[in-house]
């Protein structure tokens, strides 16, 4: 495992990792309401001999989306192809999966959002009447042949859902939104996933993997393989809470959750900007980033975790990240002679 993996919130190859993926939902942590649910809509399309409704899930990376992706066929006993939004470029690209799918497939399609308009209007009629227009031969002997699909399910993720479309939407009879993890969840998941990689760990190092893993099993997991992999290297391969500590002081992740860069976002919004209000582009020139990186990768937990402000005038450090970093609010800061509020005046 390399550091860019356990600093980083993008998924991680190993999150393919078989081992620590549950392949069931009785074995998934938490999300206990949409497990009750998708069970009901599983269970009366067995009793019916019928396909399962389309389903999306949306919520934000790494909390489960692709995991429900696998267990839903598995609960089924169906096979699964995976695709992902953006490559299906056009609708040639989707063709073979729909002319090939065994009887109430599941067809999960990844990143949905990043499909282009013309794949996904080919998807309506696919979705709707299990049916799409074939065009064969090539120019004047070109034919249009309406080919009948063998009903499937789709399975669509997102993590954007406000950019998919309303008709695409309105297809789906199974809507789901994914939320985030609560500690006792995460400490459960950490210990059992200890156990699959066949370290042992105590109660209390467990939760203090899970209380900076930022509420998402995906980073839980990739704090756990360098915890275990430190453990393995630098202590007797056991993880107590010191070894913990120490390995996660050593991948610069802090008590928080917040990891290297996160800091340096703060460090670059407090010292050099005095807290804001400053705007998105001047942080990422001055950290030297790029305003993707900034908006995807490092906002989302800094305004979940109440650090920064986001206000039309620009990012505002709060009184929360001023203490993170011991650094005191300077009384001519934005923050403090009311900055956020100088529009309405
Ligand atoms: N409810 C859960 N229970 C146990 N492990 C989970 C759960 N949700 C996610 N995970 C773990 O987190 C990893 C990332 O989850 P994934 O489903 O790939 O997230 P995404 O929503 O980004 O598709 C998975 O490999 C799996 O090991
Ligand atoms: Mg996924």
């Amino acid at each position: 495992m390399t550091r860019e993996t356990i600093l980083s919130n993008k998924p991680a190859p190993e999150d393919d990792d078989p081992h620590l993926r549950p392949m069931k939902m009785s074995e998934m942590i938490g999300q206990k309401e949409i497990i009750a649910r998708l069970r009901i809509a599983i269970d009366a399309a067995k009793q019916r001999d019928e396909v399962l409704g389309h389903i999306l899930f949306d919520g934000p990376p790494g909390l489960g989306k692709t995991t429900f992706a696998h267990c839903i066929p598995n609960e089924l006993g169906v096979p699964v192809d995976l695709l992902s939004g953006p490559s299906l470029k056009a609708p040639k690209d989707l063709v073979p999966s729909l002319t090939n799918l065994r009887p109430k497939q599941v067809l999960f399609i990844d990143e949905i959002h990043r499909v282009p308009k013309a794949v996904e209007e080919y998807m309506y009629t696919a979705m709707e009447d299990f049916r799409i227009d074939l065009i064969l031969g090539d120019g004047i002997n070109a034919r249009t042949h309406n080919f009948k699909l063998r009903p499937f399910t789709l399975i669509g993720a997102t993590t954007r859902a406000g950019m998919l479309t309303q008709p695409l939407r309105d297809r789906f009879q199974i809507r789901e939104h994914l939320d985030f993890y609560t500690l006792a969840q995460l400490g459960e998941l950490v210990k059992r996933n200890a156990e699959k990689l066949k370290v042992a760990i105590t109660e209390e190092a467990a939760l203090e993997v899970a209380s900076r893993s930022r509420s998402t099993p995906r980073i839980a997991n990739n704090r756990l393989r360098w915890v275990r992999d430190y453990a393995q290297s630098r202590a007797d391969g056991k993880i107590s809470l010191s070894v913990a500590q120490d390995a996660l002081k050593m991948a610069e992740i802090d008590d928080q959750g917040l990891d290297r860069l996160d800091r340096k976002y703060l460090d670059t919004l407090i010292r050099i900007c005095m807290g804001g209000p400053t705007g998105i582009e001047t942080i990422a020139a001055t950290m030297n980033a790029s305003v993707d990186t900034l908006a995807d990768e490092i906002e989302p937990f800094l305004l979940r975790s109440e650090m920064i402000l986001r206000t039309p005038r620009g990012r505002i450090a709060t009184a929360k990240a001023f203490a993170h970093l011991n650094i005191n609010p300077p009384t001519n800061s934005a923050f403090n002679n009311g900055g956020l509020f100088r529009d309405q005046e």
